[in-house]
């Protein structure tokens, strides 16, 4: 019940506003890292004042970085690498595609929380000089601001200096932050017990987030239902209603959840495309099955019912069509699973308690399908 709620939240919450605090960007690819950014609502009325942000590593690292503006050159920049179990936070200027070097009059300082703490590098980070325009104060809504970032993989460089050399970076890049939805309430250190719910995701490009969540959303509940509720629903229609028109009812609903399926396909090759995931696991299975499904499945299936009008009995398109349709069900639930963990299981859009919603529904389905089969299966072979 307490699942369903969290499901039902969840869905709620992705057509209606969350309350978000924090914008939080981790780079495709390098699940290991996360950048949480936050605006005070103080600064952002005033255009100016402190602004926190958070830099973690599950995986230890030469040092890693996050910086203003959208390239190296001009950047203000903050280094951070470990020493022992705490960290060092070196602020640096860019100044093009070099080394950048110790700027001494930043004013970002470390603040509670930063450290090592279960093998995860953590530096919280408060900021005084960081404007949003270079210099002069910024109207902040509406407005995206672009961050970039890097990270050195290696032995870690275990130093408290502020100037120590550092290598060129392994992996770089660019994101944009909507600064409405980085902004919360006034606080001494908004990454005290972090609630992950009130992180919206930052994006690599600048395009329409709301749009794109919308399409998430659409992407999400389509699928789950094609999935989870109406193929195998439909399937099991053959087994538990007797009619003689049953095979029509179960072509005509399984076509009506094609149908479906490829809308929400469609959402998710555009959203792929997006954020250029299209080589991503979950779009690549996500494309074999509905390739497969729209390819094979109404032809073994009308195949099939043409050779039962001939000779009354099963031929092999009748297996290849159930097996097929079962294999590429399974993988739709599952791959479902790999969509919520490319949004991020445990953020504002995937909370925890609707992963576990998802497959406990999936499994009572999986239950109730292999129950269905094998009790009728049992009565024709009795029959
Ligand atoms: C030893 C230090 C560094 C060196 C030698 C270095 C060198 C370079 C070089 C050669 C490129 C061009 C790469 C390409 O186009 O293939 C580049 C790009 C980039 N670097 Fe660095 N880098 C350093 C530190 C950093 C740091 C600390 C950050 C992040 C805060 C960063 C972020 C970026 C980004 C976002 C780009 C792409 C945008 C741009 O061209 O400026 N780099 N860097
Ligand atoms: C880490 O920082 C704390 C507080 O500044 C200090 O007491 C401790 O000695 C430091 N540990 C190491 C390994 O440098
Ligand atoms: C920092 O956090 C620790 C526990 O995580 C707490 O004991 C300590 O009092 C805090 N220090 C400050 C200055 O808030
Ligand atoms: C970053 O790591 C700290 C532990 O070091 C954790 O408390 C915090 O929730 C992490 N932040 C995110 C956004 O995962
Ligand atoms: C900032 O911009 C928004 C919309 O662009 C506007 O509604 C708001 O009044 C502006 N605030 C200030 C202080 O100029
Ligand atoms: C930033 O987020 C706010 C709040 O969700 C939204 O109204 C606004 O359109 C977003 N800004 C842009 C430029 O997309």
């Amino acid at each position: 019940m307490q699942q369903l709620h969290h499901l039902l939240a969840y869905w709620l919450s992705s057509l209606s506003l969350v309350s978000a605090q924090f914008q939080g960007f981790n780079p495709f690819g390098n699940n290991e890292l996360t950048y949480t950014i936050r605006v005070p609502q103080g600064t952002a009325k005033s255009s100016i004042g402190p602004i926190y942000f958070q830099m973690n590593s599950t995986r230890p690292v030469e040092w890693l970085a996050l910086g203003q503006g959208a390239a190296m050159h001009g950047s203000s920049m903050f280094v951070v690498y470990t020493s022992g179990e705490n960290v060092t936070l070196s602020p640096r200027a860019g100044t093009g595609h070099y080394e950048p070097l110790y700027d001494k009059h930043s004013q970002a300082s470390l603040i509670n929380g930063s450290g090592v703490h279960n093998g995860v590098i953590t530096a919280n980070i408060r900021c005084d000089g960081c404007s949003f325009s270079g210099g002069g104060t910024v109207n902040l809504s509406g407005f995206f601001s672009p961050w970039i970032w890097a990270i050195k993989y290696g032995a870690p460089l275990n130093t408290k200096s502020l100037t120590a050399r550092i290598a060129e970076h392994d992996v770089f890049g660019t994101f944009f932050v909507n600064l409405t939805k980085a902004t919360g309430s006034d606080s001494d250190n908004p990454f005290v017990n972090l609630d992950k719910t009130s992180i919206t995701r930052a994006f690599p490009e600048i395009f329409d987030h709301d749009g794109f969540d919308r399409k998430r959303t659409a992407h999400t509940v389509l699928m789950i239902i094609a999935f989870v509720l109406l193929f195998p629903l439909s399937a099991l229609a053959l087994h538990v209603l007797p009619s003689t028109q049953i095979v029509r009812i179960h072509a005509t609903l399984q076509l009506f959840t094609l149908a479906v399926t490829v809308a929400g396909f469609g959402l998710g090759v555009a959203m792929a495309k997006d954020v250029h995931l299209l080589k991503h696991h979950h779009a690549i299975i996500g494309i074999v099955v509905v390739a497969c499904l729209v390819l094979f499945q109404p032809g073994m299936g009308l195949l099939q019912h043409r050779y039962f009008r001939k000779t009354g009995s099963k031929g092999p398109f009748a297996y290849l069509h159930r097996w097929l349709g079962r294999i590429m069900i399974i993988l739709g639930v599952v791959n479902v699973g790999f969509g919520f963990e490319i949004t991020g299981i445990g953020s504002s859009d995937v909370p925890k308690g609707a992963v576990i919603a998802y497959g406990a529904v999936a499994g009572v389905i999986a239950i109730i399908y292999v129950v269905i089969v094998s009790l009728t299966r049992r009565r024709v072979t009795s029959d």
